[in-house]
């Protein structure tokens, strides 16, 4: 593929930060159009470098990234940062102004939109965050939770077309982590946004991310889909990751107790089936009638 039909283009970057350490080496990456990419590594991998250099907020000492098949260093502030929408880690980090609303319409308001539309942005953008009810409240009063759906809700109003989000689950508790994650793949199926995120969430990724990359000390180890990346148990023990817990439970009864499932499931819904394959037919068809009766 060619830079100009991918949503990002990164070629051999290497960052290093002022005081000498290395957080990204030779690290090629792409996200095509519509695609929702995941970056998972341990602690101190370069996923933050990465994201910051990726929107443009960090510059690479080597190698070169195309938004769109545009050069990031081409780009006005004002474009990237209509093209690109970034989540840091820290909601800290980015909220800054007194309210809800006046945090939300600022971006809107900075791209110069009429006040009215600047409204309807903000309602929607909250609305979409499940966090409407929030709107007059004083950013300092609101929960950690509620601060990263706020700062997503202020990213969402400026409507992006790649969202690029630093651990957006992070902190969260499991409602709130299944409803981001569920968001992000609305926000990506139904309005065609590319999503790029650092994430943890490891029992989540194969339900969402059509790829994604492993990273290690700032070099790729691996990139493909879920499949590609948990079926190979020796590059997840070198990344000092793990599998899904549900792959890891059939893994291991797959090894130590010979049950005969076929491949690896990585979710729920995938494991169920496998096992179901195992039940002898006759047993299914008794607790079917059992159950009619
Ligand atoms: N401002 C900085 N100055 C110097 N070194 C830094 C700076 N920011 C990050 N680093 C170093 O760069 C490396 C990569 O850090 P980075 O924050 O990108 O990792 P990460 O994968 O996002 O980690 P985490 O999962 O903890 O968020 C680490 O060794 C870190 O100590
Ligand atoms: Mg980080």
């Amino acid at each position: 593929m060619s830079g100009g039909e991918l949503a990002i283009l990164a070629e051999n970057l290497t960052f290093m930060y002022d005081e000498g350490t290395v957080a990204l080496r030779d690290v090629t990456f792409t996200a095509g159009h519509g695609e929702f990419i995941a970056l998972l590594a341990s602690n101190g991998s370069g996923k933050t470098t990465l994201l910051r250099n990726l929107s443009g907020l960090l510059e690479p000492q080597e190698g070169s990234i195309t938004i769109d098949g545009e050069n990031i260093t081409d780009l006005l502030p004002a474009r990237l940062y209509t093209k690109t929408g970034v989540v840091f880690q820290n909601p800290d980090d980015q909220l800054f102004a007194p309210t809800v609303h006046e945090d939300v319409a600022f971006g809107p308001r900075n791209m110069g939109l009429a006040e009215e539309v600047v409204e309807s942005r903000v309602v929607l953008a909250l609305e979409s965050v499940n966090a409407l009810e929030l709107r007059h409240k004083a950013i300092q009063h609101l929960s950690f939770g509620e601060k990263k759906r706020v700062a997503l809700a202020g990213v969402l109003a400026m409507r992006p077309s790649i969202l690029i989000l630093d651990e957006p689950t992070a902190g969260l508790d499991p409602a709130g982590e299944s409803g981001m994650m569920r968001l992000l793949s609305r926000l990506n199926r139904e309005e065609a946004c590319t999503v790029i995120l650092a994430t943890h969430s490891v029992d989540m990724l194969p339900l969402f991310a059509d790829r994604i990359y492993v990273l290690k000390k700032g070099e790729v180890l691996k990139s493909g889909d879920a499949t590609d990346i948990f079926c190979d148990h020796e590059m997840i023990d070198r990344a000092g990751l793990r599998l899904p817990y549900i792959s890891a439970l059939l893994h291991e009864m797959k090894q130590r107790d010979g049950l005969p499932i076929n491949g690896l499931p990585l979710t729920l819904g995938e494991a169920r089936k496998r096992m179901l394959e195992l039940i002898p037919e006759e047993i299914l068809l008794k607790k079917l009638k059992d159950s009619v009766c």
